[in-house]
C-alpha cells in the first residue's frame, strides 16, 4: 500500500478509536485525552501497517499540533499558503516516494570524473530538481549536451530561468519514465530506493549497449555495481556506476 494511503488510513483508525473511546465514556472530558488518544491509536494503527519510522513521529504528533494550531490565531490564509508552496515544490512526492534534495559540489565533479572523454556526450539528470547538478557539468564539460527532467513547477521553473544562459542545458517538466531515455550515454539519478527497479529496467530496454546509469546513494537492487566511487564529501556520498550490457541494439 502507497504511504500517503497508509497514513490516511492510520489517521481514520486513530480518530474512530479516540471518539469511539470518548463516546463510551472511557476519556476523560476535554479536547486534550481525546487528541492524545487519536494519536496513540493512529501511531499504534501505522505501526501495525509497517509504515515508515518517522510516520510514526508524525502521526504522534498530529492530532495534539491540530489541537495547538486551532489555538493559535493564525489566518487560515497562511496555511493554505503554506500547502500551496509545499504542492509546487513537492509536487507527487507522496506518489513517487522521491523528495527534493540536491547533489552537492563534491558529487557533480566525481559525476563529471566518470564522463568518458574524448566525445561529446549526452546525459540525463533524472528528476533534475532545480538544474544545478546540469548546470555544473555543462560547466565542467563544455562539448556535452545535458538534459533534465523534472516533475515539481517551482525547481523545474526555477532550473529554466537558470539555465536560460546555457545552451548545452535543456529542461523539461513531466515524468522521466514517460519519454524515450535511447539517445543518452549517460543517465543519473539521485532518487530513493523506491524507483530504482524501474529506472533499471528501462535503461535495460532503451540504452544503447555502453551507456551508463550513474545513482547516488540508491544501488539498483539485485544488481552489482560495475563500480562505486566514494565521493569523499562530509555525507559519504557514494555513486553506483553500472554499465548496461544488453540493450535495445543487441534485443
Ligand atoms: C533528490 S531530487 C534530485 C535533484 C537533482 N537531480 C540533483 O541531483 O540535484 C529528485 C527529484 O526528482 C523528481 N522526481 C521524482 N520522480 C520523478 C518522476 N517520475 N519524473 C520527474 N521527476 C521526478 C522530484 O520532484 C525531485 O525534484
Amino acid at each position: 500500500m502507497p504511504p500517503a494511503l497508509k497514513a490516511l488510513f492510520a489517521q481514520i483508525a486513530g480518530w474512530a478509536c479516540a471518539l469511539l473511546l470518548a463516546g463510551a465514556g472511557w476519556l476523560p472530558p476535554g479536547i486534550w485525552p481525546l487528541a492524545g488518544m487519536q494519536a496513540l491509536c493512529a501511531t499504534a494503527a501505522a505501526a501495525a501497517m509497517r509504515s515508515a519510522r518517522w510516520w510514526l513521529a508524525i502521526h504522534a504528533a498530529f492530532a495534539p499540533l491540530l489541537v495547538v494550531a486551532g489555538r493559535a490565531d493564525i489566518a487560515p490564509a497562511w496555511y493554505l499558503a503554506a500547502f500551496a508552496l509545499l504542492l509546487v515544490v513537492y509536487w507527487t512526492s507522496f506518489r513517487t516516494q522521491v523528495p527534493l534534495y540536491l547533489s552537492n559540489r563534491a558529487t557533480i565533479a566525481a559525476l563529471a570524473g566518470l564522463l568518458p572523454v574524448g566525445r561529446p556526450l549526452r546525459v540525463l539528470d533524472l528528476g533534475s530538481g532545480t538544474g544545478s547538478l546540469l548546470r555544473g557539468l555543462a560547466r565542467l564539460r563544455p562539448d556535452c549536451r545535458f538534459d533534465g527532467v523534472e516533475a515539481a513547477p517551482a525547481p523545474w521553473l526555477l532550473s529554466r530561468l537558470l539555465a536560460r544562459a546555457a545552451g548545452q542545458i535543456a529542461v523539461r517538466r513531466g515524468d522521466f519514465f514517460a519519454g524515450s531515455w535511447a539517445p543518452y550515454d549517460v543517465v543519473y539519478a539521485f532518487l530513493s530506493p523506491v524507483p530504482m527497479a524501474r529506472v533499471w529496467a528501462k535503461a535495460q530496454q532503451e540504452l544503447m549497449p555502453g551507456a551508463l546509469v550513474v545513482s547516488n546513494s540508491f544501488p539498483i537492487p539485485g544488481r552489482k555495481p560495475d563500480e562505486v566511487v566514494e565521493v569523499g564529501d562530509r555525507r559519504a556520498t557514494r555513486l553506483y556506476v553500472y554499465r548496461v550490457a544488453d540493450g535495445r541494439a543487441s534485443k
